[in-house]
């Protein structure tokens, strides 16, 4: 029997994935998550686009230094500046790459090269684009001996120019060539068409990898990486929970698991530590404030829940009736340890860091602290419990609106009513407002007491535990001007969760977080 082949997994949660999310993370955050990622073992983790941002530079330079395993890729335009910067920061990455690359479809090429300096017809431009990748490639390699290149929107090109510009690509030294569909326009017999035909066509394609890339703007992402795979691409590039720019990016979870579910059908493998899937899930969703749908495959809090009879039955009997893969498989197994108001430190820091978070000293103890305030509330702290207190920990923000007292009456028959005392730079404030609803009139009274033209634009609840002792999450997002900004609160109190974060997202604005 023939070994089965490995498909190297690319991770650009923290690139594609972080880009569309509504927010940004900060260089802490990006680390913790990078941490994460290595602890799953995927084998490239594209950290940033280093000269978007001195955050982004900064972000991708602390991880190249302090993360090991995976390697650590930076993303750069086909232009002098992105690939210099990307060297930079990378400098101290065991195992660089950078990522570089132009548009090679008639419609990107045209519609962001339309400056004469790239040529005055579409065919001019095209032998210069074709330069530009050649250069960009040759540059990237004084920096980096792995380079990967994008042919952006590949799933519109014209493949005989596709295949030329890769051609040009790995002749410059080019070790992986990305095959993007941007726009998520392919069919999953599409895209694989489009990787055989590569393979076939680009003559020194075996000095490289072929790497798939699809977006989801069909809800194909997943499928159509399956058919480049199935196709011979051993690269797949992806983000975890699908996020990313509009309709998202493949889901990685989704990937790693059907190649590993139906080994029979890919025969190919990933080096990806699966049982850390739902661990990375809920880290990526609770960082950048994205809540998993409770239907998302693999990783949604219902994908090995049965509740109706007949399969509940049915699973009772034969797990296999009703489940293909097992929850353990992706790290759902309950812990049996409960977490109390009597749990030590120790207990603390190991449950943290079984979720992600590795905290130093000082840092555990302020968490342990909001860790007894919140278990004196509840019987037992559940790991979502954990997660939304570190949400609060990881994303301090001076607060110059504090909340210090809060009461709200309402009823079927009365007019939700909330009176209000913030404590805003030292000085109290307090007013009442009414609302359609509690919630409405707490907002009402904020907005009141800090005079704000924030709007807001996004408002979620959710029960992070199940039970009515359950700590309620909240996110908000809020905008003003050109900024916007996600805010969260955590509580056993909904209401007080929403004014919580009201507040945060208030805070943030205010302090550019
Ligand atoms: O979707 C895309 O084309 C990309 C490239 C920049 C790799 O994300
Ligand atoms: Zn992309």
């Amino acid at each position: 029997m023939s070994k089965a082949q490995k498909v190297a997994v690319f991770d650009t949660t923290l690139r594609d994935g972080e880009q569309a999310a509504g927010t940004r993370l900060g260089s802490r955050d990006k680390l913790t998550l990078a941490r994460q990622l290595a602890r799953l073992k995927v084998d490239i983790i594209e950290a940033g686009y280093p000269a978007s941002s001195p955050e982004d530079f900064e972000a991708v330079e602390r991880i190249a230094r302090e993360i090991e395993g995976p390697i650590i890729c930076g993303l750069s335009r086909a232009v002098p500046e992105d690939i210099e910067a990307c060297g930079k920061a990378l400098a101290k990455a065991k195992r660089p790459r950078i990522h570089t690359g132009i548009g090679v479809s008639d419609i990107h090429i045209q519609g962001k090269f339309r400056d004469e300096k790239y040529g005055k017809t579409l065919g001019e431009k095209k032998v210069k684009m074709v330069r530009m990748a050649i250069d960009a490639v040759k540059r990237a390699r004084t920096h980096a001996d792995d380079v990967e290149f994008y042919a952006e929107d590949s799933g519109r090109a014209e493949p005989p120019y596709l295949y030329e510009v890769l051609e040009a690509a790995i002749d410059a030294g080019a070790t992986v060539v990305n095959i993007p569909d941007t726009t998520g326009y392919t069919v999953p017999e599409q895209y694989g068409a489009l990787i055989r035909g590569i393979r076939e066509n680009v003559p020194n394609i075996r000095k490289a990898t072929i790497s798939v890339h699809c977006h989801d703007d069909l809800g194909m992402a997943v499928a159509n990486s399956l058919a480049g795979i199935l196709n011979g691409a051993r690269q797949v590039e992806g983000t975890i929970n699908g996020i990313g720019e509009r309709a998202g990016n493949a889901s990685l979870e989704e990937i790693v698991m059907a190649l590993r579910t139906r080994g029979d059908y890919f025969g190919v493998t990933t080096g990806v530590d699966a049982r850390e899937l739902f661990r990375t899930s809920r880290l990526v969703s609770d960082l950048l404030g994205i809540v998993v749908p409770p239907n998302k495959a693999v990783v949604g809090a219902n994908a090995f829940s049965h509740s109706s009879g007949i399969h509940v039955d049915g699973f009772l009997k034969d797990r296999e009736t009703y489940e293909i893969m097992r929850p353990e498989d992706v790290g759902l197994t309950q812990s049996r340890v409960v977490l109390t108001a009597r749990t030590g430190r120790a207990g603390l820091r190991a449950r943290l860091e079984k979720l992600g978070y590795s905290l130093a000293k000082e840092e555990l103890d302020v968490t342990y602290q909001r860790f007894l305030t919140v278990a004196d509330k509840k019987q037992e702290v559940f790991d979502e419990d954990l997660v939304a207190i570190m949400h609060d920990e990881l994303h301090p923000v001076p607060e110059a609106w504090q909340l210090e007292y809060l009461q709200v009456s309402s009823g079927s028959s009365a007019i939700p009513t909330a009176t209000i005392r913030l404590r805003v730079n030292g000085e109290a404030r307090e007013t009442a407002a009414i609302g359609n609803g509690p919630v409405d009139a707490v907002y009402k009274a904020i907005a009141a007491l800090a005079e704000n033209s924030a709007k807001l634009v996004r408002y979620d609840i959710h029960a992070v535990t199940s039970g009515t002792g359950a700590l309620g999450e909240v996110t908000v997002q809020l905008e003003k001007g050109d900024r916007r900004v996600v805010g969260r609160g955590a509580s056993t109190d909904v209401i007080e969760a929403s004014a919580k974060a009201y507040l945060d997202g208030l805070n943030r604005l205010a302090y550019g977080g």
